[in-house]
């Protein structure tokens, strides 16, 4: 008899039911393996493979340069270092934007071609038919709404949205339009949290926030905000854990004056 315990995987069905029972769901980003297994490991929901990692991993200014091919790449790294977690992958820039095919296509090859349980996509009623076409297929679809930065140039800024009657209308009419098109959680972006809570009693499915306050069924955080990696980035809703910058520098200036001054490797650490 197998002694070994049973890792019950996070499903949608899961994140459907602590939504029910009142129990709030944890999330973080993840792009690589190691990161990916520290955070299953210490009990967190699910993953989000971010298009985000367009900044945090590669630098550039937006979501927008990101690829296809580079968010499976990262995505197949953070499947293999996850027991329990849900995965979801964001559908880069201009992967479902050109037709509702495009998105089709492109949704069955993320899944195809990493071990995902899911896909994201930014947007609202423009993208109703997308989210219809792809959840039909039997591919779970988490939408996301309020601010979605692959519309950045289009915003102007990264400001709060919703804040006007007219904004607030329409990024509720949004999350209304992707539960009834099939999508199984919505991410509310930078948005007042008495708009994310009116969202979040409307919609049977689970809210998820990243600066739209307390209401929200669940909470998610770009995992490097939260470590205190990237130092540039402190916007009032990240709440820092770590400041693991500053740990990271100081521990290479130790291991650089060891080597300098010759105390490293010692005789205990060499063959
Ligand atoms: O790409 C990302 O990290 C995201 C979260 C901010 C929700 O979409």
């Amino acid at each position: 008899m197998s002694t070994e315990k049973t890792i019950r995987r996070i499903t949608t069905k899961s994140l459907e039911l602590m939504k029910k029972k009142g129990k709030k769901i944890a999330a973080l980003t993840a792009y690589d393996f190691i990161t990916a297994r520290i955070l299953d490991q210490a009990g967190i929901d699910f993953l989000l493979v971010g298009d985000s990692l367009a900044n945090v991993f590669q630098g550039n200014e937006t979501t927008l340069p990101v690829t296809m091919d580079e968010m499976i790449y990262h995505t197949k790294a953070v499947t293999k270092g996850v027991n329990r977690a849900m995965v979801v992958v964001d559908m880069p820039f201009m992967s479902y934007q050109l037709s509702v095919n495009e998105g089709f296509r492109n949704a069955g090859r993320i899944m195809k071609e990493t071990s995902a349980g899911a896909v994201k996509i930014e947007g609202g009623k423009r993208v109703a038919e997308t989210i219809k076409e792809i959840t039909a297929a039997g591919i779970p679809v988490m939408a996301h709404v309020g601010l979605t930065p692959q519309s950045i140039n289009q915003f102007g800024s990264y400001r709060e949205r919703g804040k006007t009657e007219e904004e607030a209308k329409e990024i509720f009419e949004d999350a209304i339009t992707v539960e009834k098109a099939g999508a199984f959680a919505v991410v509310l972006e930078k948005i007042p949290a008495k708009l994310a809570n009116k969202i979040t009693k409307a919609l049977t499915i689970p809210t998820i926030g990243i600066g739209a306050g307390i209401y929200c069924d669940g909470q998610i955080l770009v995992t490097a905000d939260l470590l205190g990696l990237y130092v540039e980035f402190q916007p009032r809703f990240v709440r820092k854990y770590a400041n693991l910058a500053h740990e990271i520098e100081n521990s290479i200036q130790n291991y650089i004056s060891d080597v300098k001054e010759k105390s490293f490797p010692s005789k205990a650490e060499s063959y």
